[in-house]
């Protein structure tokens, strides 16, 4: 290389701006991290997680470096069937806004139609105002938002919320994240008519149901979390048991494991009362295959569903009768 090029070179450098900034990710790292680990599947949303993290995480070092920014909006609809992760995902993304600074807090508020819209003229403004206030700093999780407009009613008050709501999104967007949930097609034909809301929200994701899979790996977290587990041959039965049940109505994906899980115990704490003696910790943490055989979707074995009268118990009418 001649002198003169070193040169040429050496004044290129000095006139760009050689400051330098280390990406603090480590907060950020480890909330997806915990994603990954607690949260089975959901592939897409975990990428799209973590290109909102990344991005937030440049901003904020570009803001170090005095360089142009602009807050990125953030405002999310989570679309997707019930049981598949919506709320729980709107939690971490709290964290993960709360870790990146973009909000001070990181607390969430879930609110739905009814927090939000009065049942008088001149009860919404303050109602919705209110919300809004309680979230400021945080992020306003909207379940089932498309409730808010019913245009079969004229005289209806949830449009008055949704303008309330639009402005907030506009104007405070630097410290409140409105995330809407909702069922898929409910919420594209509430996007239609009300294409301004639509404008405003920056990411759409979409949260798929889950497989069978998936859902044996969910059951498994679960149980591991509360200090219980399927023997052998419980597992068996369990993915029999979420063939049939996923063919039911009603089926609700990671709540519904959730709830059979929850019958499980209760069958296996009967059964061991019921047994006496004394009892091991094997005892005490396994599911064993007969709690699962219980379950009403195997046909004739149903030992819920029906109350001691032999009426249908209130479990029964739930929104996850198959026991
Ligand atoms: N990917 C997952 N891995 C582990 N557990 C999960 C997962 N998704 C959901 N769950 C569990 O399933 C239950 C229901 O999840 P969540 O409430 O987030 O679903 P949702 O989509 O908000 O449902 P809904 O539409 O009914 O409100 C929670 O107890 C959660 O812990
Ligand atoms: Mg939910």
């Amino acid at each position: 290389m001649s002198t003169a090029q070193s040169h040429a070179d050496q004044e290129r450098t000095d006139a760009r701006d050689e400051r330098r900034i280390t990406l603090e990710n480590d907060g950020v790292r480890q909330i997806l991290e915990k994603v990954n680990r607690e949260l089975v599947g959901l592939a897409p949303v975990k990428a799209r997680i973590g290109q909102i993290a990344a991005l937030l995480m440049v901003e904020r070092a570009r803001h170090e470096l005095g360089l142009t920014t602009e807050p990125p909006t953030l405002h999310m609809c989570f679309t997707g069937n019930p049981g598949t992760g919506k709320t729980t995902m709107a939690l971490r993304m709290a964290e993960i806004l709360h870790e990146v600074g973009y909000v001070r807090s990181g607390h969430v508020i879930s609110v739905t139609r009814d927090d939000l819209v009065g049942q008088y003229i001149g009860h919404t403004a303050p109602k919705t105002k209110e919300v809004i206030k309680r979230a400021m700093g945080g992020v306003l999780f909207i379940d089932e938002a498309y409730y808010l407009y019913r245009p079969e009613n004229e005289r209806d008050y949830g449009q008055e919320a949704i303008e309330i709501l639009l402005q907030a999104m506009e104007n405070d967007r630097d410290d409140l994240v409105v995330i809407l949930a909702g069922y898929k097609d409910r919420m594209d034909r509430f996007f239609q008519s009300n294409p301004g809301l639509h404008s405003r929200i920056a990411h759409h994701i979409a949260f798929p149901d889950y497989s069978a899979d998936e859902l044996r790996t969910v059951a498994d977290l679960l149980l591991e979390e509360q200090g219980y587990h399927f023997t052998d041959d419980a597992r068996k039965a369990f993915a029999d048991y979420l063939q049939r049940r996923m063919q039911q109505p009603h089926f609700s994906n990671a709540r519904s494991v959730r709830n059979a899980l929850d019958r499980f115990r209760l069958r296996q704490a009967l059964r061991l009362t019921q047994q006496g003696g004394s009892l091991g910790v094997e005892d005490l943490t396994s599911i064993d295959a007969q709690e699962v055989l219980a379950s009403s979707v195997f046909g004739e074995n149903t030992d819920s569903g029906t109350g001691p009268s032999g009426q249908p118990s209130p479990q029964g009418s739930t929104t996850d009768p198959a026991s």
